[in-house]
């Protein structure tokens, strides 16, 4: 019988990409999903960097609001997911519309709470210090034209501890981060298509 063609999946990132190597470490080679493509707005971004590690293809995009440019460099992967993990860029309309349905962003927060333009790293952890929520975690949701606006996927909670500062907020959720976004990709993987957890 003839094996499952593997599920591919694109990344964009900005930063570190401590999310994109969670999902490397979950996706061995033989995993019903590969990461196929790394792309970043950051020629200096740590991503970008751990995709050169796992031999996996990995460009900076030159002209991030540049949609054709954009589609181009992702239609040459053919991915059957895009991934936005701690990409701080609007995507432009056009990719959005290319990739309806099959885009998803990891935000450290309980969307639709604290979610939004200007709501990323640091900020929305002092937003939710700042709010007096007990709760926080991380949300996985997929990509519409509005940030952090689209059908949330799934979701872990954390609680938010006395004496918490933003940093200690950061690492407790981006530790669950670590975890839903695996599964995420998997569940998506193992369905065909982006699928709600939970
Ligand atoms: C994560 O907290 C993610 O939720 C947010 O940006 C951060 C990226 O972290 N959108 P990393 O680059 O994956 O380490």
């Amino acid at each position: 019988m003839a094996a499952e063609p593997t599920f591919r999946v694109a990344v964009l990132a900005s930063g570190g990409g401590t999310n994109l190597q969670a999902l490397l470490d979950a996706l061995p080679p033989g995993a019903p999903a590969q990461v196929v493509l790394v792309l970043s707005n950051n020629a200096d971004a740590g991503a970008l960097e751990r995709a050169r590690k796992a031999a996996i293809p990995a460009r900076v995009i030159p002209h991030p609001r540049d949609a054709a440019e954009l589609n181009r460099l992702l239609a040459g992967a053919h991915p059957d997911l895009v991934v936005l993990a701690g990409y701080l860029n609007l995507v432009p309309l056009e990719t959005v519309a290319a990739y309806e349905g099959r885009m998803i962003n990891i935000h450290p927060s309980l969307l639709p709470a604290f979610g939004g333009p200007g709501m990323y790293g640091h900020r929305v952890h002092q937003a939710v210090l700042a709010s007096g929520a007990r709760t926080s975690g991380a949300s996985v949701h997929l990509v519409t034209p509005e940030y952090d606006r689209g059908p949330v996927i799934a979701q872990k909670t954390v609680p938010v501890e006395p004496g918490d500062t933003a940093d200690t907020l950061a690492a407790r959720i981006l530790q669950v981060e670590h975890e839903l976004l695996p599964a995420v990709v998997l569940a998506a993987a193992r369905a065909g298509g982006v699928v709600r957890l939970g």
